[in-house]
């Protein structure tokens, strides 16, 4: 047991990859922002569904399509649970958090918003936070305002309320940046907003797996998140709405599951959550969803938060011992994600480079282009750390950097 009353021991083994060999060597796996790795309790859920249940949900009534449905709506209730959702009508199933916002976009916004009208978001969105607004722009004439960040990447909230007008009909922010690892303010930012009843949407995508989320607390009207990046299946997400918004919105797509009845003549809507999870969805993602945030409860995220904070410190420290090495994202609120650059070496050079060592990093841009340009950078080198991974870890990457840079020298 580790001092903060984590089982390292155990958790790791929870996760087979990381019994993996990368080039003859134990994988270092600190990829975690793009994707986590998955527990064996996934991979069973999974296959559970694929080899036992994998019949069709909610339409079929003999036996295995009713196990099948049960599975898909008790990972409904996991999920409302998990986010303190009042009601499972607000947990709708997506392909992720990008889809999550595109809906958004098209279904509470497009229909109501004016040429003119405002949409606020901040320096340090991923692009599915950017570019989902910007297509509506171009659809309805609104426009797109950016809530800048400092030199350490954090928000400048004292310029937040300037940017809240009576034009604003919606704030869209993220909760945690995959770039440069700053918890953003979020609470603060939505009673801001709503004081001039603006709504508000949080991009939890990497703070899911690293920050306990109460969306009641909060009071936020949307949320949303991917499974990949909290130890689940790739391709399943989940969008929170307050249902006062999700019932007027109209529905997102058409098709099977959507709809209550239908004639030539017209079409009557299914009620929630259903009126947004047309055709088939991803079952085998769902119940995957839902072993995955029962596995992050059976941690707990408290604890989590803890250990990955000490994780950060001693990560923090480490890899400021490499000489010319420089952090990009320094807010004194962060999580999970080291972000530097080691001039003159290119980032992509010491991704490859350090994968000879096993050790696996991003390098890029990280769908943050605008925060490359804020930064007067191409590209940088991130680490991001996860529960399962450990300072010895983390001594393993500064040791390849340290290699690296005699390479380079
Ligand atoms: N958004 C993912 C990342 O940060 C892919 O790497």
């Amino acid at each position: 047991m580790d001092k903060l009353n984590i089982n390292i021991k155990k958790i790791r083994s929870d996760f087979p990859v990381l019994r993996e060999k990368v080039h003859g060597l134990p994988l270092v796996y600190l990829d975690n922002a793009a994707t986590t790795l998955r527990p064996q309790v996934v991979v069973d859920a999974l296959a559970g569904y694929y080899l036992r249940y994998s019949a069709n949900i909610h339409r079929g009534v003999h036996a295995l399509s009713e196990k099948a449905t049960a599975e898909y709506e008790k990972s409904r209730r996991t999920v409302k649970d998990f986010i303190h959702a009042s009601s499972t009508a607000e947990i709708i199933f997506t392909r992720g958090t990008t889809e999550s916002i595109n809906l958004v976009a098209q279904s509470f916004c497009r229909p109501s918003f004016k040429p003119d009208d405002e949409i606020v978001v901040t320096a340090m969105e991923h692009h599915s936070n950017i570019v989902p607004w910007q297509i509506l722009c171009e659809q309805v004439g609104c426009r797109l305002k950016v809530i800048p960040m400092n030199d350490k990447g954090e928000l400048i909230l004292e310029r937040v309320d300037s940017f809240l007008t009576e034009r604003t009909q919606l704030l869209s922010i993220v909760y945690l940046s995959n770039s440069l690892g700053t918890i953003n303010p979020v609470q603060d930012v939505i009673d801001k907003a709503h004081q001039k009843n603006i709504p508000v949407f949080v991009d939890a995508a990497q703070a899911m797996s690293h920050c306990p989320i109460d969306v009641q607390t909060l009071d936020c009207d949307f949320l949303a998140f991917s499974g990949h990046k909290i130890f689940g299946p790739s391709g399943i997400g989940v969008l929170y709405g307050k249902e006062k918004w999700l019932e007027q919105m109209p529905p997102y797509q058409g098709g099977g599951d959507m709809i209550s009845s239908v004639t030539f003549e017209k079409t009557i809507y299914n009620t929630l959550p259903y009126k947004f999870e047309a055709g088939t969805p991803h079952i085998a993602g769902v119940i995957g969803l839902g072993a995955a945030l029962e596995y992050v409860q059976s941690v707990g995220l408290d604890l989590i938060m803890n250990y990955e904070k000490d994780l950060l410190d001693y990560g923090t420290k480490a890899l400021l011992s490499v000489p010319d090495l420089k952090l990009i994202g320094t807010a004194s609120n962060k999580a999970s994600v080291l972000s530097f650059i080691l001039p003159p070496i290119h980032p992509h050079d010491i991704g490859t480079l350090i994968d000879e060592e096993g050790v696996a990093i991003r390098t890029g841009h990280h769908c943050t282009q605008p925060v490359m340009k804020f930064f007067k950078i191409p590209a940088t080198s991130r680490a991001s750390v996860a529960v399962y991974n450990t300072k010895e870890e983390i001594d393993l990457l500064v040791q390849a950097l340290f290699k690296a840079k005699k390479i380079f020298d």
